[in-house]
């Protein structure tokens, strides 16, 4: 890709609008938390209009591949995650004592390290595709194929905390 000012832009763009749509539906489930039903809505419906602008932005930066390409970067990413970025935040989290963070990296790589098999696994599989459910675990982001385990067996959490995805 080039760096002209304007790629650059789509993806300053890009990475705001995604992070936005993200916090607003954090936001959205405070009000819920709090009582405010319509301030839910309204957080809910502009983080879906944040989503259309980074998925924009995403989309004219030319980074959208074929979906074999997709599968095979999707994979390095959790490869290199996994590999690099979170031993790295884990082992820092332990230095400065901050130990909710230290689990949650930690489950987090756990869970990379998953995604990064679901993928291999697609993509030696991609021309039969092969039918299946994959369910998520709302607690840690493991993604179970098939149906949902008892446990996590990345955070222990029960059956309960997996939602399905068609
Ligand atoms: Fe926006
Ligand atoms: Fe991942
Ligand atoms: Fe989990």
């Amino acid at each position: 890709m080039s760096d002209s000012r304007t790629d650059n832009h789509l993806n300053q763009s890009f990475v705001g609008e995604a992070k936005a749509s993200l916090r607003l539906l954090a936001y959205a489930e405070k009000a819920m938390a709090e009582g405010y039903l319509q301030m839910a809505k309204l957080f809910r419906a502009i983080s879906e209009a944040e989503k259309v602008h980074a998925l924009k932005h995403l989309r004219l930066m030319k980074l959208v591949g074929t979906t074999e390409e997709n599968l095979q970067a999707s994979f390095e990413r959790e490869i290199s995650v996994s590999e690099n970025v979170y031993p790295e935040m884990i082992r820092v989290a332990e230095e400065e004592g901050r130990v909710p963070a230290r689990i949650s990296f930690s489950q987090t790589r756990d869970a990379e390290d998953f995604h990064a098999k679901l993928y291999k696994n697609a993509l030696a599989n991609m021309l039969d595709e092969r039918e299946t459910t994959y369910h998520v675990c709302l607690v840690c982001g493991y993604v179970a194929d098939g149906s949902a385990p008892d446990t996590c067996p990345v955070c222990g959490a029960p059956k309960e905390k997996f939602k399905q995805v068609d």
